[in-house]
């Protein structure tokens, strides 16, 4: 598999067409067995939470889930109480969502505020972290509240509609953010949101967007009719991995000159950004996917879906509905899957999964992620100044 930027819409097109041709699909060198005691030991899915979620540039929301001054998008990241929101001067920001006086969360789900007040005392912070407001302030002798702001995470960073954050440091190098293929734009906003809590290993849940294999089989009535079974162009990017899943419509391209090929409504791309968001494309929308590990055998299940038509456009609702509609369909399939595969752990009767050439997808996430742990392992966790956590 290749490391190189990722090929452009007409390569891929015409990839697509000599794999209808011959009836072959991407296939990858390698195959891999990953042990099933890495689905379900406590101590691997700790490791996963702390030394790669939280080390790691994770996508948190889309841009357009803070689209003003004040937005905040509040919710656990990698077992992590995290607060985003988008300061008087436009950058986002985001901190462990405690009070510094006793502890008490400050925000919950979304919304936009002016400061967040604890609801507990009062104690009042700004936008940008700082404690501004302590009632009664002389029960504090001595309180220095330049150093009682809330606390910030590592690092954030908004790149490509997305809000990255890195809870703690040191990150392992190189990671990519400046090279992201462009996915979400500035014109996109945000349709609705959705979490749904899911009794199933994070991985297990994203590994079922990451091959075209199981199409006919899983999909029978709602994608294999419109899409092609096995039939896929897989590629990688950093960490980062992309799947296109070509729809039977493709083929009308064959009567267009490959200048004005669009693969909107052709295919849907599926890109899956280490460690655990989907971006999937549709016409007239994108769905934005974060696979929350709660448990080691509970996900939530976090969908943004966006779009850049307007709500007055008539004929895009059609579509934006009987898309969703699909989606959702293939999405429920997809989810009985992968809770038949939990259940399946407990009997025992496998000692590693197998991906196999149709799987290489698999086998690239499970290296990198192997990567990042043993980086993990290697570099203790330091304060934002670099120094070592006590
Ligand atoms: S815990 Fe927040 S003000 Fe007391
Ligand atoms: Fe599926």
């Amino acid at each position: 598999m290749s490391t190189m930027p990722l090929k452009d819409d007409a390569t891929v097109v015409q990839r697509i067409f000599d794999h209808i041709d011959h009836r072959t699909t991407d296939v990858s060198d390698e195959t891999w067995r990953e042990p099933v005691a890495n689905y379900t030991s406590p101590e691997r899915f700790a490791a996963e939470r702390e030394l790669v979620l939280r080390r790691y540039p994770t996508p948190f929301c889309p841009s357009a889930a803070l689209p003003e001054v004040g937005s905040y998008v509040a919710r656990d990241a990698a077992g992590t109480p995290i607060l985003a929101v988008r300061g008087a001067d436009g950058r986002v920001r985001a901190f462990r969502n405690a009070c510094r006086h006793r502890g008490t969360q400050l925000a919950a789900g979304t919304g936009c505020e002016r400061a967040f007040v604890c609801r507990y005392h009062g104690w009042t912070y700004a936008l940008d972290g700082a404690l501004r407001h302590v009632p009664h302030e002389y029960g504090f002798p001595g309180l220095d509240k330049s150093t009682r702001g809330l606390v910030p995470v590592a690092a954030v960073a908004e790149v490509g509609g997305m809000v990255f954050v890195t809870q703690d440091a040191p990150s392992p190098p190189n990671t990519d953010l400046d090279r992201l293929p462009p996915m979400i734009s500035s014109q996109h906003r945000l349709l609705n949101s959705a979490a749904l809590e899911v009794p199933v290993n994070w991985k297990i849940f994203a590994e079922g967007f990451l091959e075209g294999y199981h199409i006919r089989s899983t999909h029978t009535e709602t994608f294999y009719p419109r899409q092609f079974d096995n039939l896929n162009v897989i590629e990688t990017f950093g960490r980062n991995r992309r799947i296109a899943f070509p729809y039977r419509a493709v083929n009308k391209l064959r009567s267009v000159t490959p200048a004005e090929w669009s693969v909107d409504g052709k295919l849907t791309y599926v890109y899956h950004l280490f460690p655990n968001v989907m971006i999937a494309t549709f016409p007239a929308n994108i769905f934005m996917t974060v696979l929350e590990p709660v448990a080691v055998d509970r996900t939530v299940f976090i969908t943004y879906v966006l779009t850049t038509r307007s709500a007055d456009d008539v004929e895009a609702q059609t579509t934006i509905k009987r898309g969703g509609d699909f989606v959702q369909a293939g999405a429920v399939e997809d989810r009985e899957i992968v809770c038949a595969i939990q259940r399946g752990v407990a009997s025992g009767a496998n000692e590693f999964f197998e991906f196999g050439r149709f799987e290489g997808l698999l086998t690239h996430f499970h290296r990198e992620l192997r990567a990042a742990l043993d980086f993990g392992k290697a570099h203790p966790r330091t304060q934002p100044d670099g120094t070592a956590v006590r």
